[in-house]
């Protein structure tokens, strides 16, 4: 049976810092984020939008009725939770109206939790197909100002829909994930930004693709012509490419310019974010369909997962015919297009303006499902 992606949508918060603002405000030449990192805009939150505003608005644009009876399953991945006890889920499952009978959680392994909540999902569609199941990746990305992290930072929610006979992508059950313990960004509990040794983070990322994509292509029997495009975890848009490029010569040229091409239309809406930890792979995904012109229903698309720590998984799937008209083109150039340019003196005082859920308070933020008002530590939020 086939089961994978019958919905897929993304959210990101109304406001952006250009990066060549940022740079000329940290002394450094521009080209080092436009072409080194591979950045231009970097999603930016006020204290009022959080994991579960993103998340509500990427899921709500995807969920009909019948979905809303058929979610048994809410799995929420994030790094960035506001609660060390309540799964994040729990409230989504009551702001987006989800029958009541479902399973609620939410999973942590930095970057991967996205694709360990999609694995879970998958198989538990494949045992029961009337069923659906969403899973949703959603983070806020900081390193802290004038932080070797700080031009990969960013904002923002996937939300899939898992199905039988999906509407968009059929994911296969042949997976490989790779677990190894390393330091290379972590972030103690009650720490507000992550710590992270950046060359061994890029070390470890490429050798993890290595270790994953060899293993994979051995034990399934495939080679690199076998794929038209590979998805990468996208933590700046740069990243990817050199893992891309690590592989590359093992191609002929036209696989090559295949994979080249079909790697910067998946980076389209990065480079306009920045990074969503557990959702920058899924961000690439959208970013492809919704940019490529010519993607075939016959060959397969290779999907590599990274979360710090660290945990890999490399794994494929399939389009299916007519995915086209189930994606949202025009909804995600709008919100991209609307978002509001802040100054650097704007973005500085809204990062260092956090949340105090200690103290009650009201927002006047009137942007769909922000934080309303904290009374007692809890969050209520605009529906
Ligand atoms: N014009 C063009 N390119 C320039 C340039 C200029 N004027 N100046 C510098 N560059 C290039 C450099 O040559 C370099 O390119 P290469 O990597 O291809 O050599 C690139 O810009 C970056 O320069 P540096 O290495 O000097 O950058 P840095 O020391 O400031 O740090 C970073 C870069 C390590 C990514 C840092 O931003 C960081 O720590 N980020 C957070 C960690 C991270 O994202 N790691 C990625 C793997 S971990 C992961 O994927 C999980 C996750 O989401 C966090």
């Amino acid at each position: 049976m086939n089961v994978g992606i019958d919905q897929i949508s993304f959210h990101v918060p109304n406001f952006y810092v250009d990066m060549v603002d940022l740079a000329n405000a940290r002394n450094v030449d521009p080209n080092k984020f436009l072409i080194g990192i591979g950045q231009e805009k970097m999603a930016v939150n006020p204290k009022s939008q959080d994991i579960i505003t993103f998340a509500t608005n990427a899921a709500k644009q995807i969920l009909t009725d019948d979905d809303l009876n058929k979610i048994d399953l809410i799995i929420v991945g994030t790094e960035s939770s506001i609660d060390e006890s309540k799964a994040a889920a729990v409230v989504l499952h009551r702001l987006l109206d989800i029958q009541p009978f479902a399973r609620s959680f939410e999973v942590k392994e930095a970057c991967y939790a996205g694709t360990a909540g999609l694995q879970m999902a998958l198989n538990h569609v494949r045992l029961h197909p009337d069923k659906k199941a969403l899973v949703i990746a959603t983070d806020i990305a900081k390193y802290g100002l004038n932080s070797g992290g700080e031009p990969t930072q960013g904002a923002g929610a996937v939300a899939i829909l898992v199905a039988a006979n999906p509407k968009i992508l059929v994911i296969h059950e042949e997976s490989l994930a790779l677990t190894q313990d390393i330091y290379d960004f972590w972030r103690p509990t009650n720490q507000a930004y992550p710590l992270v040794d950046g060359p061994l983070s890029n070390e470890t990322y490429i050798q993890s693709f290595n270790q994953v994509w060899n293993t994979y292509n051995q034990q399934f029997n495939q080679q690199i012509s076998d794929y038209q495009a590979l998805l990468f975890h996208i933590p700046y848009t740069k990243m990817g490419k050199k893992a891309l490029q690590s592989v590359l010569p093992t191609a002929d040229q036209i696989t090559q310019e295949r994979l080249l091409q079909h790697y910067e239309d998946s980076i389209q809406y990065s480079r306009q974010v920045g990074n969503l930890y557990t959702g920058s792979l899924y961000l690439g995904l959208i970013s492809l369909l919704e940019n490529s012109q010519d993607l075939k229903t016959t060959q397969k698309i290779g999907l590599f997962s990274y979360g710090s720590g660290a945990v890999a998984e490399f794994f494929t799937a399939s389009l299916v015919n007519g995915y086209q008209e189930h994606l949202h083109h025009s909804l995600h150039q709008n919100l991209l297009n609307e978002r509001k340019r802040l100054s650097i003196e704007e973005y500085e005082k809204m990062f260092e303006d956090s949340l105090d859920v200690n103290v009650d308070q009201e927002f006047s933020d009137t942007y769909p499902y922000s934080i309303q008002s904290i009374h007692n530590t809890i969050r209520q939020y605009r529906k």
